[in-house]
């Protein structure tokens, strides 16, 4: 069994994005530009947009945090995207997520310039992915794929079971793995609660990758020996014992899973590290151009 490092890896790309960012800025290019809004004081998100941040000096980018309270309007809020769109000076940007109830998310995410949509949410992105169009790949599928090609994990003809039909990460991790190159050309296959005979599907999969959010969902008896286990999990578990006071639990049990798998992602340390670096990698994207002019 080898072990997925999510965390070694991730560090190894912020330090190759933060070397051709001052090579750009050598040449007199533009320091790429992150911006992010967060909405209110949720805990996950605080943590997520502070890392978000934190990845961007590391990587040389400027970042911008734009705060509001919990009761910005969806006016208000809709009236920054459309400042942001049109700020030349930043390449991309996010709107954390979740947003307070009363503000649509959706109808945020469409407000967002498809071409400064880092996070890969915007309609027009997804579609692209769907049909094998350069575009921004939403972040915990990019880094899945990345984790993919940097352990050379063969995709081609192998069956891919995804738990999970998230927009977020189900669903473009299948889109992703069923494109015509490599890591993709795989037999793709979806299941969710509806799903019958769950187990079964699972039990066949080389490659499993579970992102329903349901701790440790994944036992030993579905995993097919020699497969290759990617686990998205990551729900804040109550754990008395820790300063947190949560655990970081994924949707896979690791400790008898891993005996059985030829890879396997931990949790921390597995996908986790490697969104980050995702939005990173399409912020350089972005900077440079290399998708949309
Ligand atoms: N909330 C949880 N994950 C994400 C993400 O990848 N992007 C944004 N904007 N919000 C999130």
């Amino acid at each position: 069994m080898q072990l997925i490092d999510g965390k070694a890896i991730s560090e190894q790309i912020k330090k190759e994005i933060a070397a051709r960012v001052e090579e750009i800025v050598a040449n007199g290019g533009k320091r790429p530009h992150l911006a992010a809004i967060l909405v209110g004081h949720d805990g996950g998100s605080e943590t997520y947009v502070a890392a978000k941040v934190k990845a961007c000096e590391v990587c040389g980018f400027k970042s911008s945090l734009i705060r509001f309270e919990v009761d910005v309007t969806e006016e208000e809020l809709l009236s920054k995207v459309d400042e942001l769109n049109r700020d030349a000076d930043v390449d991309g940007f996010i709107v954390q997520l979740p947003l307070p109830k009363h503000i649509s998310e959706q109808k945020v995410i469409e407000a967002i310039d498809y071409r400064k949509d880092v996070d890969g949410f915007h309609p027009i992105n997804v579609g692209r992915l769907s049909i094998g169009l350069p575009c921004y790949v939403s972040a915990t599928p990019n880094g899945i794929l990345e984790l993919l090609k940097r352990y050379q994990i063969e995709t081609q003809g192998k069956k891919c079971v995804i738990l999970g039909r998230s927009n977020i990460v189900g669903k473009p991790m299948a889109a992703l793995m069923m494109r015509k190159s490599y890591p993709g050309d795989a037999t793709v296959t979806v299941c969710h609660s509806h799903s019958k005979d769950l187990i079964k599907e699972c039990r066949e999969a080389d490659i499993l990758i579970a992102a329903m959010g349901q701790p440790n969902f994944v036992k030993a008896d579905m995993v097919k020996e020699g497969a290759v286990v990617i686990d998205v999990g990551t729900t804040r578990v109550p754990d008395a014992t820790r300063k947190s006071g949560f655990k970081l639990t994924g949707d896979v049990k690791f400790d008898e899973v891993s005996p059985k798998c030829s890879f396997i992602t931990p949790v921390p340390g597995g996908v986790g590290p490697m969104t980050i670096v995702s939005l990173m990698m399409n912020t350089l994207l972005a900077g440079e151009k290399k998708i949309y002019q």
